[in-house]
């Protein structure tokens, strides 16, 4: 489930920089690409929650397991931000900001601390 679990994020970091890119240059493919974004958020809750049940049964430090969780779904919070106001031409630097903490704190927490690996 692992996996799953750094495919999905993987693949979320990359929609978003090209659909990023295709908004900025006002190309339609932007719109086609953030709602492939949007299915993959799902396989990254779906791998998050399986992984969660996991550390559940092998006794992971419980208060980290969460605070890796919430820092996951507030990276996809940034990230869904992030494209939202750039398709209406608004600034997004606040949240890119945001996207680099939630990203390093789940990075951090994900393979420096938590015991579940590859
Ligand atoms: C895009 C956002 C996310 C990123 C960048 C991310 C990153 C990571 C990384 C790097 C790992 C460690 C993998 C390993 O040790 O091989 C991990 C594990 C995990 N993630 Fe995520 N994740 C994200 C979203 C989520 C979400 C939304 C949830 C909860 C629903 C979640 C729950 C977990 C859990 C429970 C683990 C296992 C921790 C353990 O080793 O005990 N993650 N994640």
């Amino acid at each position: 489930m692992t996996h799953l679990h750094i495919t999905a994020w993987v693949l979320a970091l990359i929609l978003l920089f090209v659909s990023h890119a295709f908004y900025k240059k006002g190309n339609k493919a932007g719109k086609i690409l953030h709602m492939i974004l949007r299915l993959d958020y799902l396989l990254i809750l779906y791998s998050g929650g399986d992984l969660f049940a996991e550390s559940l049964a092998v006794n992971s430090p419980i208060f980290e397991v969460i605070i890796k969780g919430v820092a996951g779904v507030w990276v996809i919070a940034a990230m869904e931000m992030i494209l939202v106001k750039t398709s209406k031409s608004k600034p997004a630097k606040n949240f890119w900001i945001q996207l680099v903490i939630a990203l390093v704190i789940a990075l951090v927490l994900g393979f420096g601390r938590l015991p579940l690996s590859v």
